[in-house]
């Protein structure tokens, strides 16, 4: 088997070599997930083009297809899901409990089946990942819900619209709730919703497959989305391109910053990535666009300097997914800089790995404060999440000497190729047993 196809494999790398040269942004994980999700809902055939090959779009396939669907993948980036076979309302256990993600199956099902019986969802562990938001609104629509032992089961003779509130934003939780509430009877208002780019797109894979969602005017501006239910056999199959991963080019414009040099970032969502641009360009870096791509500069190494204070939080602001690509980053930029992690408790899991490269992180309660400018030296360090693993890679590409990033399997689940991509930007990169 390939090295890319095994999750046990590490990524080995000499550091300390500017990056230089253009990069293809994937699909984006995100978005593709919910849409994935969404054709559960859809008695017909859907193409999706520009699917990311990562680990947990194979997962949500293999979910797809334990429900009865046909799904295909041709030519690598297209997938073909045919529903109509779809029967089986219980989730196999092996693939709800790899991936978060999988409970946004609960909607669709829900909608396509009327019930539906599922494992707690796993996913990367970055602290308390609760799903009573999933469900507060699930029942809001009608739903039973109820647990027998380790399973959620859910059930509904018939969904009808609600006016659902959110008391604070979650996009899983919102994406549930739309899915279930296209079939539901009369209307559904979600106030709060989540406004993640993500969101969006679900919308508007739905719309085009026949759902009647207004969110265009009213997401952005205050939170809305209002579903008008329509009968399941007004959907029908659509072909849908994935649009480009905001936050893979978010990872790889934090790691020119970090390595030095110029990289193009090809195929990027230009609009979804300001407050990353806004921290790239604080930070030193000159970024420039031509309207379809995005180049970064950061060969002056005496301009990339810290910003004093960061704090993630919901989109438009600075995404927690980027988290640790920017510890990472500012380890070696100088000065200080103080990140407040706003939307997961345990994001910090990777600072521990930092230290062990010299980095000068201390954490307190929500908050790290890295002290940068340290030459950060090679270690084995082990990925233990997806974007933490991601920004190991990162703190490897500056750092003297090999680095040995372990269980590299948690970075498959959302970088198609982490290691063919900087090796195409001149890395020493390879992946080795
Ligand atoms: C999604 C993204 C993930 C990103 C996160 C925040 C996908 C597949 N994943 O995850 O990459 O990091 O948004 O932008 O799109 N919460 C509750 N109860 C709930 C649901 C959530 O308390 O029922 C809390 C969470 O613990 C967290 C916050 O709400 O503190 C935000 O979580 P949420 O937006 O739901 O994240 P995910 O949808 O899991």
């Amino acid at each position: 088997m390939a090295h890319f196809d095994r999750n046990d494999v590490s990524i080995r790398m000499e550091g300390k070599k500017p990056l230089g040269g253009r990069i293809w942004i994937q699909g984006s994980k995100n978005a593709a997930l919910p849409v994935l999700a969404a054709c559960m809902l859809i008695p017909g055939t859907c193409v999706l083009r520009g699917c990311p090959a990562i680990t947990d779009i194979e997962c949500m396939c293999s979910l797809l297809k334990s429900t009865g669907a046909a799904v295909t993948v041709v030519d690598g980036d297209r997938i073909e899901i045919d529903t109509r076979s779809v029967r089986e309302h219980r989730l196999p256990e092996k693939h709800v409990c790899a991936m978060r993600s999988s409970v946004i199956m609960m909607g669709a099902m829900l909608g396509r089946l009327g019930e539906v019986c599922v494992n707690y969802p796993g996913g990367c562990v970055i602290g308390d990942r609760p799903i009573d938001l999933h469900l507060y609104g699930l029942e809001k629509l009608g739903a039973q819900i109820w647990t027998e032992g380790n399973h959620i089961r859910a059930y509904a003779d018939e969904l009808k619209g609600a006016v659902i509130h959110f008391p604070f934003s979650s996009v899983g939780a919102t994406q549930n709730v739309i899915l279930a509430a296209v079939t539901a009877r009369g209307t559904t208002v979600i106030n709060n919703a989540a406004k993640e780019p993500e969101i969006v797109e679900l919308c508007r894979f739905l719309n085009l497959a026949g759902a009647d969602i207004d969110y265009a005017g009213t997401l952005l501006k205050s939170g809305r989305i209002v579903i008008h239910g329509v009968e399941l056999s007004r959907l029908h199959g659509i072909t849908y391109n994935v649009i480009a991963d905001r936050i893979v080019a978010g990872t790889y414009l934090f790691a020119a910053l970090a390595a030095g040099g110029e990289v193009a970032l090809e195929n990027v969502p230009i609009g979804q990535l300001d407050s990353i641009c806004d921290t790239i360009r604080g930070m030193g870096a000159v970024i420039d666009s031509d309207g379809s791509s995005l180049t970064v500069n950061a060969c002056d190494r005496d301009r990339i300097v810290n910003l004093p204070y960061i704090e993630t939080d919901v989109y438009p602001d600075f995404p927690t997914d980027l988290q640790s690509p920017l510890l990472a980053a500012a380890c070696v930029a100088r000065g200080k800089l103080a990140v407040r992690e706003r939307i997961f408790s345990s994001r910090f899991r990777i600072v521990e790995e930092l230290q062990r490269m010299g980095a000068d992180i201390a954490v307190e309660g929500d908050t790290a404060v890295v002290t940068g400018g340290r030459e950060l030296e090679g270690r084995t360090v082990i990925a233990r999440e997806l974007r933490g693993g991601a920004a190991l890679v990162i703190a490897g590409l500056c750092a003297s000497g090999i680095t040995t990033v372990a269980d590299s399997g948690y970075i498959r689940r959302g970088y198609q190729d982490i290691v063919g991509d900087f090796a195409g930007l001149g890395a020493r990169i390879s992946y080795v047993d």
